[in-house]
């Protein structure tokens, strides 16, 4: 830890002298230093504070070292925790490691030795939260660059989105399927102060009702048939961080009541437990229905709706903001031909002009799974119309329709026989120039049996 910040330390000990000691010792290095007397308060505490690290007894009289140690690594695991037992107790010692403890030192303490190993696990945990910070950015392609739009629409949500990305605010994002939502969720966690805590993304509508609360919140073991063992629950995964509820539109009314508990209080309850655990996490929701509308009916909670409406963004159709789609074109299209190690230079004029002229109801994401597809069918430097979906060449789906139509007009149209017989004989003495005998000839009949047929 740097002198910027005073790295924060709970001593946890039921030996009060101990204790003391270790408390002048420890603020004496610098660091700021607290004092838990056993395992429960330890508990409360870490709940409480988010300590940098904790120096932990293992006997103490009311809960034991390592319980609290399971404990508080339950929902905080990447909390250090240095475990300190009697040299004749290393057993515990190897309990407390498998538990997740970052070291143990023996009693009676080393001083140099504490000090070194506390630096020592505080540089860990400074590296793993650098590493991981870096691996996100990476892994998250989110980039403000990355968000293409230069129309009046898009600026002025993007100006919206600067402005609330740094408070605390609930956000949620409406707008139709494909225009954007995620990356407008991604947009504001990587503008916050949690930019470096984690984005955990929730599909709402792809679990049932029973599996979405588990996902969100956990279970203990043995709640449900299935589950063998404990489980943390998105909502603490995304803790110091901020969860995106993707699809909440779709929540039954059970797991509304639910959300509205954690949105108020900040506090789940794993499936099967009935406690409460705090939880830091900023909310982000997002849907393509209209969430009024659906208040309105009677099928979403208006408590809710309010306590999630506290900022609304709203991303426009790409048929609202027509000057996007050569940018967005153009964008994909470098992106795919990348992907392809293709060369690709732009779009022939015919080609953006259908682009141009087409509604998008699958709005951008629809653009993209089409540019992509022209990337892999292009044989030239330029996409064509002829690379375009059916959707979007509309000449092209014009000519295609009509071809299918003459395909099926014989068999769909049910012609009664004789005036198809009618029909031919008067095609057949067209084409003959009315020689009756060649007439016949080409309709397979004698010349006898045409002057029959023409006779009635
Ligand atoms: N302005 C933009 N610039 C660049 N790419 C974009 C833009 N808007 C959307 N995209 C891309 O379009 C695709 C669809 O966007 P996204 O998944 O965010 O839409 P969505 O609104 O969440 O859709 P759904 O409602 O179907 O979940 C993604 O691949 C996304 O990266
Ligand atoms: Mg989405």
């Amino acid at each position: 830890m740097t002198a910027k910040h005073k790295a924060t330390v709970l001593i946890v000990d039921d030996d009060q002298g101990h204790r003391t000691i270790l408390l002048a010792l420890i603020n004496g290095w610098g660091y700021k230093a607290a004092g838990a007397d056993d395992g429960t308060k330890a508990v409360t505490l870490a709940r409480e504070k988010p300590f940098d690290l904790i120096l932990m007894d293992v006997r103490m009289a009311d809960m034991g070292g390592i319980e609290a140690l399971k404990e508080i690594k339950a929902y905080n695991p990447s909390i250090p925790i240095l475990i300190m037992t009697a040299y004749s107790n290393v057993e515990s010692a190897v309990e407390a490691i498998k538990a997740g403890a970052y070291d143990y030192l023996t009693k009676p303490l080393d001083f140099d030795v504490l000090r070194l190993t506390m630096e020592r696990a505080l540089e860990h945990v400074s590296l793993k939260a650098e590493n991981q910070e870096l691996r996100q950015r990476l892994v998250s392609s989110f980039d403000p660059k990355n968000i293409v739009g230069r129309s009046e629409a898009m600026r002025r949500l993007m100006e919206t989105v600067a402005m609330v990305a740094p408070s605390e605010a609930t956000v949620l994002i409406t707008g139709q399927s494909g225009t954007g939502k995620e990356l407008i969720a991604k947009a504001i966690h990587f503008n916050s102060p949690r930019k470096n805590g984690p984005l955990v993304t929730v599909n709402c509508a792809a679990l049932s009702e029973t599996l979405l609360e588990s996902e969100l919140f956990g279970h203990e073991k043995g709640a449900f048939t299935g589950a063998d063992k404990r489980r943390e629950g998105r909502f603490m995964q995304a803790n110091k961080g901020t969860i995106f509820l993707d699809e909440i539109g779709e929540i039954s009314s059970a797991m509304q009541a639910k959300l509205l508990r954690v949105i108020q209080e900040r506090e789940i309850q794993r499936v099967g437990s009935d406690n409460a655990l705090r939880v830091d996490v900023r909310i982000v929701a997002a849907t393509n229905r209209d969430l009024k509308a659906e208040v309105e009916a009677g099928r979403f909670r208006q408590d809710l709706y309010y306590r999630l409406n506290v900022m609304t963004l709203t991303v426009p159709p790409l048929r609202d903001r027509g000057e996007d789609v050569p940018l967005l074109a153009m964008h994909f299209l470098h992106k795919f031909a990348e992907a392809n190690r293709k060369v690709a230079k732009g779009f022939t004029p015919q080609a953006m002009d259908m682009l141009l002229k087409y509604d998008w109801p699958g709005n951008v994401r629809e653009l993209e799974n089409a540019v992509e597809r022209a990337v892999v069918l292009m044989p030239g430097d330029f996409v064509t119309e002829k690379e375009l979906p059916l959707s979007v060449n509309q000449e092209k789906a014009h000519e295609e329709q009509n071809a299918n139509q003459l395909i099926e007009r014989g068999p769909a149209e049910i012609l009664p026989l004789e005036a198809v017989e009618r029909e031919a004989i008067l095609a057949a003495l067209e084409v003959t120039g009315g020689n009756k005998t060649e007439a016949a000839k080409q309709l397979g009949i004698t010349r006898k049996t045409l002057l029959a047929k023409l006779q009635r």
